[in-house]
Parts: C-alpha cells; structure tokens; sequence
C-alpha cells in the first residue's frame, strides 16, 4: 500500500510540473483532490480496510492529501504570476501615442436656438405648456377669432384632414387650450411643429413656432414691448434695436409686427434685410377681448398679450441662413458648423 502512495504521490508531483496554465492545473486538481479524484477515492476505499489498519491508512491517507493540496497550492500562485505577468504584456499600451478622435454629434441649429427661447423666456418666468399637432377647426381658428368661411384663414394655408380635423398652422390654439385650463395669472411657453401648405426658400410645409401667452391684472402693451425688448436684447446682442409695426392679427388687438434691425448691416440696408436695415421676427399683440372671453376670462378684470414666433425665421437671422430647406436635407457639412465643441 505504501508503495502505491508513494507512486501516487510522484505522479502527482511529475504531471504538476508539466502545467503551465490555470486551466490545466485545475483539470489535473480534480483528478486527484476532485470529487472522484483518486485521493478521494483512497479515502472511500477506507471503509474495506481491516478495522484495527483503518486508523494509521487513514492518517497516511490524510497526509499525503495534505501534501498533494499544498504542491497544488503552490503551483497555482507560480501560475497565477505568469499569467499576471502575460496578460499585462500582451496589454501593454503605448501612452505617447496621439489618441484616436472619436467624432461626436451636436444640436441641430433649431434645437439650439429652440433651447436658446425657452431658456431666454424661462428666466423671466414662463412655464412650458406642449399642444397636439393635429387639432381642431375650434381651437386652431374659432376660439382665435376666426370664424368658419372668414377671410383671415387665408393667413394659413392649412392641410385639413376633414372639415374638422387639421394639422395646426400655427402654436396659437396652444393660447386657448392653456386658458381653458388655468387660471390667470399665466404665463406660457407652447413650443412645437406647425405645418402649413407652403413651400420655397422662406417657407417650409413644416416649420417651429414658439407662441407666448401672459394673462394677468393690468397687462398692456407697454409690458410687451418691455417683455420682447429683453427677449432681443438675450438672443442677439445690446446693440439690435426693436420697432414694433401695426399690423392684424384676429385674435390680438392691437397687432403688432417686431422687427430687429439687421444683423448684418446693423440697420444701414444690405440684401438680407432688403435694404431697409429692419428684419421682422415675429407677430404679436394684446389678446383679444373676444378671445378672453371665449376661453371663460372675465376680459373686465383680465388682459392679456400673445406673441408668436418662427424658429427657423430666428435661425436664419442669427446665422445668416438663406434657404430654410437647408435645415431639413441632413446635410452633415451643414450641421457641423453648429457643433460648439
Ligand atoms: N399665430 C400667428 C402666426 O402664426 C402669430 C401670432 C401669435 C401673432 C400670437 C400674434 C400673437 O402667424
């Protein structure tokens, strides 16, 4: 018996030295020290021994279990350095090496300008309020002051789905829809797609608009002019200058038109601004009564003021963007410029 502990034993130790890997040493482990190992198996066959031999081959057993863990033991700490020692070799990196530049993507233009109104209007204390995009005849037109069959619809030219179901033309009905719903005072931000049946170099059958709406005691034109004149002063710089023109719109009274003076020539008169030094931005007024009145404001103790405006049309302005179609043709030499990085 002893002889075949002793072979046992050699074995062990002479197929040890041939591992080189974890793998390998842990396969070999379990052919001795394993479940069916053949130590294991020694102790097993431990039960067939004469009973007064038991006790000392038991011990015998047990010692060179002892012994064969501990070549083991050994052997994976010499094997767990080497493969330590390969893998970060074979990891090695040369720091002094120019990196790799991973290209990154921006905001498109709109959604940086967009970013640049709400934040502008947030500061001064508007709340976000988003309207669907398709709407109905009454909140797009009739709540707005503009009847069935009027005239005035001829300032959108709309794409219906039925009589009564469109595509809004504009972020106005987002005005109704707010008032309908809140008390005043408020003080809202609509910000979204609007479409309407148009379509060259200044005119998109998709475009952004971002309506504004303050409703309060006491509100006057005065606090448009103030409200637009910081609005100008955050988007392009001190120096612009605002002119409000008298225009209509049937649910504001008075309308105005805001112009900027332009960009590019400071107000001097160049071909963006048609000679005239002035750029219009955008349409606003003091909400109609009839409006107030429609959406259950008592027009007696409220008054309200509108604006709306086109983000593409700021776009343009701000960047010197001649053709509003280049916005939508994906055009990645286009967007990078807008790529702030
Ligand atoms: N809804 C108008 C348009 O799309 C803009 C506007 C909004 C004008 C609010 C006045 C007040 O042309």
């Amino acid at each position: 018996m002893q002889e075949k502990f002793e072979e046992l034993r050699q074995r062990a130790k002479q197929e040890l030295c041939d591992v080189t890997s974890s793998r390998a040493l842990f396969e070999l482990k379990s052919k001795y020290l394993g479940k069916n190992g053949e130590v294991t198996a020694l102790l097993r066959g431990l039960k067939d021994v004469p009973a007064e031999e038991r006790s000392s081959f038991g011990k015998m057993i047990n010692d060179l279990k002892v012994e064969i863990s501990a070549y083991f033991d050994e052997k994976e700490i010499l094997i767990k350095e080497k493969e330590i020692a390969e893998k970060f070799e074979k990891e090695k990196i040369d720091i002094t090496l120019p990196g790799k530049e991973q290209p990154s993507g921006s905001l498109h233009p709109l959604n940086i300008v967009k970013n640049q109104i709400l934040e502008a209007f947030c500061g001064m204390g508007f709340e976000i309020f988003e309207g669907p995009e398709i709407d109905n005849d009454y909140y797009c037109f009739q709540a707005l002051n503009i009847p069935k069959d009027h005239p005035a619809r001829d300032m959108q030219d709309t794409f219906y789905f039925t009589d009564n179901i469109l595509l809004r033309p504009h972020t106005s009905p987002g005005q109704v829809r707010t008032m309908e719903n809140k008390k005043p005072p408020i003080k809202i931000l609509s910000p979204g797609r609007v479409y309407r049946a148009d379509d060259d170099a200044s005119h998109s059958p998709m475009f952004h608009q971002i309506e504004g709406l303050v409703v309060d005691k006491g509100v006057s034109l005065c606090d448009l002019k103030g409200l637009l004149d910081e609005f100008v002063r955050i988007m392009f710089d001190d120096e612009t200058k605002t002119r409000f023109r008298p225009s209509y719109f049937p649910f504001t009274e008075p309308s105005v038109e805001v112009d900027v003076t332009c960009c590019k020539c400071h107000g001097k008169g160049c071909s963006l601004c048609k000679g005239t030094g002035w750029i219009e931005i955008l349409g606003a007024g003091v909400v109609n009564k009839k409006v107030l009145e429609m959406s259950g404001i008592d027009s007696d103790v409220y008054s309200g003021l509108a604006f709306g405006l086109g983000i593409e049309r700021i776009t343009m302005i701000k960047y010197g963007i001649s053709d509003i179609r280049t916005f939508f043709e994906s055009n990645v030499k286009f967007l990078k410029q807008f790529n702030r990085r």
